[in-house]
C-alpha cells in the first residue's frame, strides 16, 4: 500500500490526533528529502521509540543563502517516499512552500549566540531560517518525540535549544552520524562530487578524528585544528570554512579539553559541495 502523503497541516494534525485518540505515540524526522541511509536511521530510530512515524520533506527557502543550491537541491519524492515505505514509516508530509509561508508570514525565531559560530558563522541567516521551519514542524505536528542527525550538531544544539526556551514539549533525540565504509559522513551533497573527489572526501573524517585524538591525549585544540586545517588542504579540499574544538552543548570554543564533553567540527569545500563532520574528543 503507498503511504498516505499529506499536504496540509490541517491533514497531519487529524492523522496525529486520530492515533493519540487510539493511544498511539507518535514520532517526527524532518528532512529536505533526497534520503539516503543516514535519514533512514532516524526513522529506525524513531520506529523504536515510538508508534507511528511521520518523515516530513520539504526543501526550506529560508536555510539558503545567496548562491547556494536552493533550485538544484535534488527533488526525489517518489524514491523518497519508497525508502521510507521499507524502512516501515508510516506516513510523509510534504508541503508546499505557500503551506509553509503563506501570504503576509513575518515571524521570525532567532536562538542567539549558538548560531553566530561554525556554520553559523560561515552560512549567515542559514540557522535563523532552520530555526523558523523547525519551530513551524514541530509546533504543526505536535508529536511526542523527533530525532536528528549528530551530522548537524550544531542544528541539533540549536533545536534542543530553542524548544527548550519555547517550552516544545516534543522530545528532542540526537541519532548517531551514518558513514560510508570509509567513514564518510552521509549527506544528500556527496551525490555534487565525482568518483575523485569522493576520495578526496573521505580523508576529511580521517583527518578530525586524528586532531580529536591529539586533544584528547592533551594537546592545545588550536595547535591540533590548526595542523587538522592544513591537512584538509594539502588533502585536495579547495577551502576550509573552520576547524574548531568547542564545549558540545553551548558551543563555547574549548582550550584544552581536559575532562569536559567537547567535540572537534571541520567544514569544507570541494568541487560544488561545502561538507562538514564532527568526533567526539575524548
Ligand atoms: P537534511 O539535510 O535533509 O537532514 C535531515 C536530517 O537528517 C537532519 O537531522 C540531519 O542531521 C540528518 N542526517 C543527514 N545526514 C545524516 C547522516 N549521515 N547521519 C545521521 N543523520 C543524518 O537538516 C536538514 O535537512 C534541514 O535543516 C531540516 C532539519 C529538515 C530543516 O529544514
Amino acid at each position: 500500500m503507498p503511504l498516505p502523503t499529506f499536504r496540509t497541516v490541517q491533514e497531519m494534525r487529524d492523522q496525529v490526533a486520530a492515533w493519540r485518540l487510539d493511544g498511539l505515540r507518535v514520532g517526527v524526522v524532518f528532512t529536505m528529502g533526497n534520503l539516503h541511509e543516514g535519514h533512514i536511521a532516524l526513522v529506525e530510530a524513531a520506529l523504536k521509540k515510538t508508534d507511528r512515524v511521520i518523515t516530513t520533506i520539504f526543501v526550506n527557502p529560508t536555510q539558503f543563502g545567496e548562491g547556494e543550491d536552493l533550485d538544484s537541491y535534488p527533488r526525489t519524492h517518489e524514491k523518497d517516499t519508497d525508502m521510507v515505505a521499507a524502512a516501515g514509516g508510516h506516513a510523509m508530509f510534504v508541503p508546499s512552500v505557500s503551506e509553509m509561508y503563506p501570504e503576509g508570514f513575518s515571524t521570525r525565531v532567532i536562538v542567539d549566540g549558538l548560531t553566530d559560530v561554525l556554520c553559523g558563522a560561515a552560512r549567515p541567516g542559514h540557522f535563523d531560517g532552520v530555526a523558523q521551519i523547525v519551530t513551524k514542524l514541530l509546533n504543526q505536528a505536535q508529536a511526542d518525540e523527533t530525532f536528528f542527525g549528530e551530522k548537524d550538531w550544531q542544528q541539533l544544539a540549536v533545536v534542543k535549544r530553542l524548544a527548550r526556551d519555547l517550552d516544545i514539549p516534543t522530545v528532542i533525540n540526537g541519532v548517531p552520524i551514518v558513514r560510508d565504509d570509509y567513514g564518510l559522513a552521509l549527506s544528500s551533497r556527496n551525490g555534487y562530487l565525482s568518483e575523485e573527489e569522493i576520495e578526496i572526501a573521505r580523508k576529511l573524517n580521517v583527518i578530525l578524528k586524528k586532531a580529536a585524538y591529539d586533544i584528547g591525549t592533551g594537546g592545545f585544540t588550536a595547535d591540533a585544528c590548526e595542523k587538522a586545517a592544513e591537512a584538509i588542504l594539502k588533502a585536495g579540499f579547495e577551502k576550509v570554512d573552520y576547524v574548531e574544538c568547542r564545549d558540545a552543548d553551548t558551543l563555547e570554543l574549548v582550550e584544552k579539553s581536559e575532562g569536559r564533553s567537547c567535540r572537534i567540527f571541520g567544514a569544507a569545500h570541494l568541487g560544488r559541495a561545502r561538507l562538514i563532520d564532527n568526533h567526539l574528543v575524548n
